[in-house]
């Protein structure tokens, strides 16, 4: 057995003086390094079982994560696993409160205790990796540092092994992941042991004491995404997505992986609220002053397009054209929203965009009967920003190449946003190698990881913020990259057009509490005509389409409808021109995976609070606590909410908008109809 204490790190990395590991002592199981959260109540372990690198999650002494272990298939290096001993732990903590420039909270309190323990062979090349944890009141995250060595510099990671055993009979709200539509999945509902591999959040709420529990990962930069694959029971590994590579992953050391997340919370509305862990494992902004970084409500030539009454191509039924853009930015004007969503503007929708891979999309060039110059003064004139729009269909590599002039071009046209496409197959991610064969990658692989960090950190240079369609997973960059404001990356509005199925009324209770947790989604709610493509009527009521402007949070937030829907219902059109799209402090009332969800939210450096509540497909009465407003102020509420009759299989429109007088002592009895919800608009007086 060889003497930790002769083991030598190359590139000057301090030697690690393991007390315990220098004695045989070492080689036995019996060191552990305990990390416990600021309260006490949640605990990391980490020790090794027959010398595998092995941890444990607690709360109040119960398992959350019974053990499970740790490791890496290393490309040319054999596994690193076996024959492990931890080298003597070092601990730090944080207790910070940061600012977000934009957000669902103003103020976010980072309060941490973190622990970093060497890894260390004690056969062949003696290789090291460090795993840091860091533990919060509401969760635990833990990443993996490969320090500079002589045996591990240029790695290539084939597998990471990291376990998550999850304790307690459980069960699972998940999509299936490495399947071809990506995240846009309906969510299963099963218990934990009938998994199979799922995408990240995945929430599972325990039988005996309700506990919920969301497994993630922040800060996912430079490395593959990892979906949740159930090996046995309730016992499930990362496996990483997949790379057109022979390693999932290659990185040069010194580097560290993500940080793999545990989100506790005692119930749904707790798991929310948790999950601020994961902006709290990211680093802070690196991109200095963004006060050009604007929250925006938006409308859009879009809707029309999901209906198949105006195309992206260009043709007699084209949407994206000079004068459709003018009346678009007149309407806007008129009820005050900040910008328009223009798609199908440049040239290469023609033809079989999809089955070509957007290899003849051009970003710096409009349609003929699309005037951007007309286009964008008059936008400047009405005071309404243009959202731009990138369609890349996966063609990453041809966006590469068109990067710098697609951002230029949008910044002389006073674009201050673009949302991005990847509208592809899973795997169907596309680029060139340097000898200009055509290489294929996955929307979550390390690849396109890189790719949308340059795509976002090319349109800040240019003061343009990013919202991505068919993205990677969120994982929290926005904290460090605060113009990547917004992404898709699960089954929004635009399946309410042509999806089969539909969203069913369960989906955003479910979304809630699942992807939500990882950051914001642009759903484009707010289809109060409830009608999708043909005619097909939409399993919601009229109020839910506004209660979803509260409930699923996004700076940058559509009104997805056509303007002439709006005029035809005006009432419900109010709410939508009032409700903000950023946010002071956010408070979820209520709410249970996947039956339903209240929350509310007061609006950015203004005293008027908004509620939003959705139900599932049965009708339930909650009992709304007004104890969130500041005590001792009437407040005049303003509900919109389902009639009478109402309800999906009912009358869909009915809706009762009523006003009352309403304070922090106030208890108000609200129905929601089956698949309907509520919105109520609260400000101070009365
Ligand atoms: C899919 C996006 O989710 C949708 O919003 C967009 O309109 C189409 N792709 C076309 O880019
Ligand atoms: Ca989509």
């Amino acid at each position: 057995m060889p003497r930790l204490r002769d083991i030598a790190w190359a590139g000057g990395l301090p030697f690690v003086a393991l007390a315990t590991a220098a004695s045989p002592a070492a080689a036995r199981d019996d060191v552990t390094h305990r990390v416990c959260s600021p309260n006490e109540r949640i605990c990391f372990a980490l020790t090794t079982e027959n010398e595998i690198p092995t941890y444990s999650v607690t709360r109040d002494d119960k398992p959350v994560i019974a053990p499970s272990r740790l490791g890496f298939m290393l490309r040319g290096d054999g596994k690193f696993e076996h024959s492990t001993a931890l080298g003597e732990a070092t601990y730090a903590e944080a207790d910070r409160t940061w600012e977000q420039p934009w957000g669902e909270n103003r103020l976010t309190r980072e309060n941490y205790r973190e622990m970093r323990v060497p890894i260390i062979e004690l056969i062949g090349g003696k290789r090291r990796i460090d795993l840091i944890a860091c533990v919060f009141d509401s969760g635990v995250g833990f990443r993996f540092a490969f320090p500079d060595q002589e045996r591990l510099k240029d790695v290539g990671i084939d597998e990471e092994l990291t376990e998550f055993n999850i304790a307690g009979e459980a069960e699972a709200w998940w999509i299936t992941a490495g399947e071809w539509n990506r995240y846009e999945y309906l969510y299963n509902h099963t218990p934990a042991n009938q998994v199979g591999t799922a995408h990240t959040p995945i929430t599972f709420r325990r039988k005996d004491d309700g506990l919920h529990i969301a497994i993630h990962e922040a800060a996912l930069v430079d490395y593959a995404a990892f979906w949740l694959q159930r090996i046995d029971g309730q016992r499930f590994r990362t496996r990483l997505s997949n790379s057109s590579e022979a390693s999932k992953v290659r990185r040069t050391a010194p580097f560290e992986t993500p940080w793999r997340t545990i989100i506790i919370g005692d119930d749904a509305p707790g798991l929310y609220a948790a999950a601020d862990i994961i902006l709290n494992l990211n680093e802070p902004n690196k991109l200095g002053d963004v006060s050009w970084v604007k929250p925006l409500k938006y409308i859009g030539i879009w809707w029309a397009m999901h209906l198949d009454q105006w195309s992206w191509n260009s043709g007699p039924t084209h949407g994206a054209t000079t004068a459709h853009a003018m009346q678009y930015i007149d309407f806007a004007a008129k009820h005050g929203f900040d910008a328009v969503l223009i798609e199908g503007w440049n040239k290469g929708w023609d033809g079989n965009w999809i089955g070509d891979h957007g290899r003849n999309f051009n970003f710096a060039e409009a349609y003929p009967d699309f005037d951007m110059e007309r286009v964008a003064a008059y936008a400047k004139a009405k005071g309404v920003a243009i959202m731009g729009h990138h369609e890349t269909a996966g063609n990453s590599g041809l966006y590469a190449e068109q990067l710098d002039a697609a951002m230029d071009y949008y910044a002389r046209h006073g674009v201050p946003s673009v949302k991005t496409g990847y509208v592809a197959d899973a795997g169907g991610v596309l680029h060139k190698d340097a000898a200009g064969n055509e290489i294929w990658d996955w929307h979550d692989g390390q690849w396109q990881s890189r790719h949308h960090l340059e795509v976002v950190l090319a349109a800040a240079k240019h003061h343009i913020s990013i919202n991505t369609h068919e993205p990677i997973k969120d994982t929290g960059l926005r904290r460090t990259y605060p113009n990547w404001v917004s992404r898709e990356g699960a089954r929004g509005m635009e399946y309410q057009a042509w999806g089969d199925p539909p969203n069913p009324p369960e989906h955003e209770p479910t979304l809630a509490f699942t992807r939500l947790l990882s950051g914001p989604m642009d759903f484009t709610p707010g289809i109060v005509s409830l009608t999708g493509k043909g005619g097909r009527e939409i399993p919601s009521t009229l109020a839910r389409q506004l209660a979803n402007f509260v409930v699923i949070y996004s700076p940058v937030q559509m009104a997805a409808d056509l303007p002439e829907n709006y005029e035809k219902h005006a009432q419900a059109f109010e709410f939508i021109k009032r409700v903000p799209a950023d946010w002071e402090r956010t408070r979820v009332l209520a709410g249970a995976i996947g039956d339903y969800a209240v929350f509310a939210r007061q609006r950015r450096g203004g005293q008027d609070w908004y509620v939003g509540g959705v139900t599932d497909d049965q009708a339930r009465e909650v009992t709304l606590d007004f104890a969130f407003l500041p005590k001792g102020r009437s407040y005049r509420a303003k509900i919109w909410r389902d009639g009478p009759g109402g309800g999906v299989g009912g009358d869909r429109f009915a809706m009762v908008v009523e006003e009352k007088t309403v304070t922090a002592a106030t208890k108000l009895p609200i129905r929601m109809e089956a698949g309907g919800g509520f919105a109520i608009a609260l400000t101070p007086g009365g």
